[in-house]
């Protein structure tokens, strides 16, 4: 059930780890597990599973994140993503959006332990992949270590193979899920108190990872690390971590590979109709603090985002990428 290799994880963004990302993500970690886009169980269980589902095999392993606080609900779509080969189901208890809110799940969820549990209960008997949960560390003035502790127990006595732990609380009056991923004060402390407290979790830390050497310092003692915004603007960090924490012979890709790597992807997807702008938007961080950088996000900017561009007009971007990096 825990076979997975959790010690680097790619975190769930709405909007930004699509399948396109996370194929460009893999290029820079061939052991990073990957996770999808929060999908509201809801619309994978009554709309069109394939489409919201659909992945390249190349990207594995992922791990669906699903919505929701309905275990029925929950265990059905659970089963649609087993069926379509995901390597693990995640449920977010962390979402602090008002969108889902409303529909009383994500973050508010951290207030109901006990259905969380069910939840979780209900996904497990319905799979046999692994199910875990996403978590904050506490909501609103909810922040203490105690109710922290109370609600993993309650949620880890329905056996979920990992906790994964964005180690804040969410404010869900007055803040946006920006300014909640911001403010709310990191308690990567907590995390590891609770690790030395009860050793059997498989615990995950998230929050404010943001270069190898913070990394390499804070999963000490815990199962693994998961990285959102930082691996998103700067791919190449999924590289250094890969070498850093899993396989210390990595050969990070230089950015030419990776361009033509995504070259002969964006032809493949050409020929499913996809425009090369859903795949290139998410390629901004392939040059990064070089000469090139500014030049490459023009060149993306202006000339890929056309509705008629061809995957091969990213070759004329090569020389941007051969240009120096800055000393
Ligand atoms: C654009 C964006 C979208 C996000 N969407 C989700 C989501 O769908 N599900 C989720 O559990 N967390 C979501 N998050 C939160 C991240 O998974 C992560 O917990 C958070 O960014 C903290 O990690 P970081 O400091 O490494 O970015 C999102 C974050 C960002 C920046």
């Amino acid at each position: 059930m825990n076979a997975l290799d959790r010690r680097l994880c790619v975190a769930p963004m709405m909007d930004w780890t699509d399948r396109h990302c996370r194929y460009f993500h893999r290029l820079f970690t061939p052991h990073a597990l990957l996770y999808t886009e929060m999908i509201v169980a809801a619309a994978l269980v009554r709309g069109d599973a394939d489409r919201l589902l659909a992945f390249d095999r190349a990207e594995h392993p992922v791990a669906l994140q699903l919505g929701g606080c309905d275990p029925v609900e929950l265990a059905a779509a659970a089963r649609i993503g087993a069926a379509a080969g995901y390597a693990e189901i995640n449920l977010n208890v962390g979402c602090p959006s008002d969108r889902v809110k409303n529909g009383s799940f994500g973050a508010c969820l951290m207030l109901r332990p006990a259905l969380v549990a069910e939840c979780v209960a209900r996904m497990r008997d319905a799979v046999s992949i692994p199910v875990t949960v996403k978590c904050r560390i506490g909501i609103d003035s909810r922040d203490d270590y105690e109710f922290f502790a109370s609600f993993v127990d309650t949620v880890a006595a329905a056996g979920p193979a990992a906790l994964i732990v964005h180690a804040r609380a969410a404010i869900l009056g007055g803040l946006s899920p920006k300014e909640n991923r911001e403010i709310p004060p990191l308690r990567h402390d907590y995390v590891h108190r609770l690790k030395r407290e009860r050793p059997e979790l498989c615990l995950v830390l998230n929050g404010g990872l943001g270069d190898v050497a913070s990394v390499a310092a804070r999963v000490a003692g815990l199962d693994g690390v998961m990285l959102g915004r930082a691996a998103y603007h700067r791919p190449r960090l999924l590289a250094e971590l890969e070498r850093a924490l899993i396989d210390p012979a990595a050969v990070p890709p230089d950015a030419e590979e990776v361009l033509a790597a995504m070259v002969v992807y964006a032809r493949r997807e050409r020929h499913k109709g996809v425009r090369l702008h859903s795949i290139t938007r998410h390629m901004h961080g392939l040059v990064v603090a070089q000469d090139g950088a500014r030049a490459w996000r023009r060149f993306l900017s202006e000339i890929a985002i056309r509705p008629d561009a061809e995957p091969e007009t990213l070759n004329a971007a090569l020389p941007i990428l051969r240009l120096p990096r800055a000393a």
